[in-house]
C-alpha cells in the first residue's frame, strides 16, 4: 500500500531542501507507520507524548521500533526539566543521527519534542501528530520549536521544519469544548488575514456557512477547514521562514492576546480565548481609527460571535497593566509595538504608530 498525495505541501523556498507534506484526514494513526517510513530513515523511533493522550490513543499509533516517554500534560513542562528528561531518554537508547524523533499530542508536546529534535546530535528528524485543533491548524506546520523560561514563554527555541506532518480529524473527537474553541480562535484568525489569491473562494464566509457543522465537529468539514488553514500558513511562512516580514501577518490579535495572558498569570484564559479578546481589540481599534466599514467591522463580530468567541477582560486587567506588558514583549523593536490591523476582509496591515 503507497500513501496518497499529501494534502498540503509546505516547502521553504530559500532551501529546497525543505519541503515537507501534511497529511489531514480520518483514522490516520492506524497507517502511521506506511506514513512515516515513507518519509524518514529512521531505524529506531522515540514517540513523546503526554498522560492524556497516551491514556487515549497509544494503543492506536502503532510504530515499530518505538520507545515512548509519556510526559506529565501541561504548559508548565514545556521547561528545562522536561528537555533534559527528552535528552537523556533520547541519549540512554542511542538514537542516532538518522533516528527521529515524534511529537504525538498538542502544541507543548510539538513544540519541546521540535526543540529536542533540533538540538539533539546538532539536529535529527522529526515528525508532527498533532491531536488537538490548535496544533493541526497552528503550531505544528512553519517550524517554530520552542520551550518556555522563568523569564517569559518560547524563549528559547529555534526554527526547524518536521519531516512530515500527520493530523488525523478523529482525534479532534475527544478534545474538549474549551480546548476545542481555542482552536477555532486561530482558525478565525486565518480568516482575517486570507489573501483571497491564496483560496479559491473567501475563507470568512466558509466559516459563517459551515459554522453548525464545524461546531458539531463534522470530520469532512474539519478536514477542509483545516487543509485551507494549513494552506494559508504554509504560504506565509514559505515567503518568511524567519519573520522578517510577512510571518508577522500571523500574529493577528496576538499582540494583545500576548499582554492578556502575561497579565492574568496565564491562568485566566487559554491561549485561543486570549487571542479571541485581541482580535476584538483590533478590530475596535482599527475602527476608532477609521480603517474599515462598519460592514466588515459588523460581520467580524459576527464570526466571533457565531462561535462564541466572546470573552470580557477581568475587572482587574486595566488599560495600563496591558501596556506595560506589550512593551516587554520578545517581539519588540526599538520600544516600538506592532499591530496587525485589518483593513478589509482577509486583508491587514502591519503597523507601529498605535498610540498606546
Ligand atoms: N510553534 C508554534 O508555531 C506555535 C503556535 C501556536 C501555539 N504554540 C504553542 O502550543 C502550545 C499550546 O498548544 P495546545 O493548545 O495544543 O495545548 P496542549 O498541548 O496543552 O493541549 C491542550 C490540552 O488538550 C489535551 N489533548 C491533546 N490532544 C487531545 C485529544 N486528542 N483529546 C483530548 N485531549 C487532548 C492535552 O493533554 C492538554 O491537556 C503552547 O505552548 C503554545 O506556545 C506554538
Ligand atoms: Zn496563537
Amino acid at each position: 500500500m503507497e500513501t496518497k498525495l499529501p494534502d498540503v505541501s509546505v516547502n521553504i523556498n530559500e532551501k529546497s531542501a525543505f519541503d515537507y507534506p501534511i497529511f489531514i484526514g480520518e483514522n490516520l494513526l492506524k497507517n502511521a507507520q506506511l506514513y512515516v517510513s515513507s518519509y524518514t530513515k529512521a531505524s529506531k523511533f522515540l514517540i513523546v507524548t503526554n498522560k492524556t493522550v497516551a491514556n487515549l490513543y497509544r494503543e492506536s499509533l502503532n510504530i515499530q521500533n518505538a520507545e515512548w516517554m509519556v510526559l506529565e500534560d501541561g504548559e508548565q513542562y514545556k521547561n528545562f526539566d522536561t528537555y533534559k528528561l527528552i535528552m537523556d531518554k533520547a541519549l540512554e537508547m542511542r538514537l542516532e543521527r538518522k533516528d527521529a524523533f515524534i511529537a504525538f499530542g498538542g502544541g507543548v508536546v510539538g513544540d519541546i519534542t521540535g526543540f529536542c529534535a533540533a538540538t539533539y546530535l546538532r539536529g535529527i528528524d522529526f515528525i508532527q501528530i498533532p491531536t488537538t485543533l490548535l496544533a493541526q491548524v497552528d503550531s505544528s506546520v512553519g517550524g517554530k520549536v520552542a520551550i518556555n523560561t522563568q523569564f517569559g514563554k518560547n524563549l528559547v527555541g529555534a526554527f526547524y521544519q518536521p519531516k512530515l506532518v500527520l493530523a488525523d480529524t478523529s482525534t479532534l473527537c475527544t478534545l474538549d469544548k474549551r480546548q476545542f474553541k481555542t482552536g477555532l480562535a486561530e482558525v478565525v484568525k486565518y480568516a482575517f488575514i486570507e489573501k483571497t489569491a491564496m483560496c479559491n473562494f473567501n475563507f470568512l464566509n466558509f466559516l459563517l456557512d459551515n459554522s453548525e457543522l464545524i461546531k458539531s465537529k463534522d470530520l469532512g468539514i474539519l478536514k477542509e477547514m483545516i487543509k485551507i488553514c494549513c494552506e494559508i500558513k504554509a504560504r506565509v511562512v514559505n515567503e518568511d521562514e524567519q519573520e522578517k516580514g510577512l510571518r508577522a501577518i500571523l500574529n493577528f490579535g496576538h499582540t494583545y492576546a500576548h499582554a492578556i495572558e502575561k497579565v492574568t498569570n496565564y491562568t485566566h484564559f487559554t491561549h485561543g480565548e486570549a487571542v479571541a479578546i485581541g482580535m476584538r481589540l483590533v478590530f475596535d481599534l482599527a475602527k476608532m481609527r477609521n480603517m474599515i466599514s462598519s460592514d466588515y467591522y459588523n460581520l467580524a463580530i459576527k464570526l466571533l460571535s457565531k462561535f462564541a468567541l466572546t470573552y470580557v477582560l477581568p475587572d482587574s486587567t486595566t488599560h495600563e497593566a496591558l501596556v506595560e506588558a506589550m512593551l516587554f514583549d520578545k517581539k519588540v523593536q526599538d520600544n516600538k509595538v506592532r499591530f496587525v490591523l485589518p483593513v478589509d476582509v482577509g486583508k491587514v496591515v502591519i503597523t507601529s504608530d498605535v498610540m498606546l
